[in-house]
């Protein structure tokens, strides 16, 4: 497993925090999910990683991230069992997720959009009529296809991206509704190609558990606006984003 460390200071909003590990910001992640959270030589990295990482240190914390499931994550039943601090995982802020869920100000604004294999007679939505749509359980892109694909449409829900992404590859199913900028890593390798967009107008936040999370949320609020402010988190941005 891919631990990373991080070595904040010994003074920051973080000390006086009841955190599940004294000392560190311990975060949930749904992994691999490129460019927001994925592994590289044996460490996590990625949008979200090192946005947090640096959130972390802001407030005088180390940070250890672990790899969990999604669906678990955004229902909050993760978090409410105290298996970490923070969610860190491209999760969209949806009113039916605060009912479970504490939110961090939002820190992306994202988008849905459909892939299909290079060449396929799919073009819009429309034409998913009689076919196969992979999707990620729990996730937005979930909803939206439910919500507006042709009913005769297959919705398959796979527990991660990564299988998603297999099952298009294998051939079992026909198009992908993802959120745009995974989807636009999928099509990198040419054999696939975005065909649609879809404007749900999302923006991603930190999760955390829906009671007692008051003061951990504003001190994640106060550096990520000290990240905003110092050009931080525009350097992560183009870390991630710029071409
Ligand atoms: N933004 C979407 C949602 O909140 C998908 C997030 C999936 N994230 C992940 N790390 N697998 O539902």
């Amino acid at each position: 497993n891919a631990g990373n460390g991080s070595t904040g200071s010994a003074s920051g909003a973080g000390s006086d925090l009841p955190l599940v590990q004294a000392g560190t910001l311990t975060v949930c992640s749904d992994i691999p999910y490129p460019p927001f959270e994925f592994e590289e030589g044996g460490k996590y990295t990625g949008f979200d990683i090192d946005l947090i990482t640096d959130i972390a240190s802001e407030m005088g914390l180390d940070v250890a991230i672990q790899d969990v499931g999604f669906d678990a994550l955004q229902s909050g039943v993760t978090l409410a069992a105290g298996q970490c601090d923070l969610g860190a995982s491209a999760m969209t802020i949806t009113e039916d997720r605060k009912k479970n869920l504490a939110f961090s100000d939002p820190y992306y604004d994202s988008l849905q959009s459909l892939l299909v294999p290079e060449g396929s007679d799919i073009a819009s939505i429309d034409d998913l009529s009689g076919k196969k749509v992979g999707v990620q359980q729990g996730t937005t892109g979930e909803s939206y296809t439910r919500e507006n694909a042709p009913s005769d449409a297959e919705v398959i829900a796979f527990p991660s991206d990564a299988e998603m992404y297999q099952a298009i590859q294998a051939g079992q199913v026909d198009a992908l509704l993802q959120d745009l900028p995974v989807n636009i890593g999928h099509a990198k390798d040419g054999k696939f190609t975005l065909v649609q967009e879809y404007k749900t107008d999302e923006t991603y936040g930190f999760a955390a558990k829906k009671e007692g999370s008051e003061a951990l949320v504003s001190a994640v609020n106060d550096a990520l606006s000290t990240l905003r402010d110092n050009g931080k988190y525009q350097e992560i941005y183009d870390k991630y984003f710029t071409e």
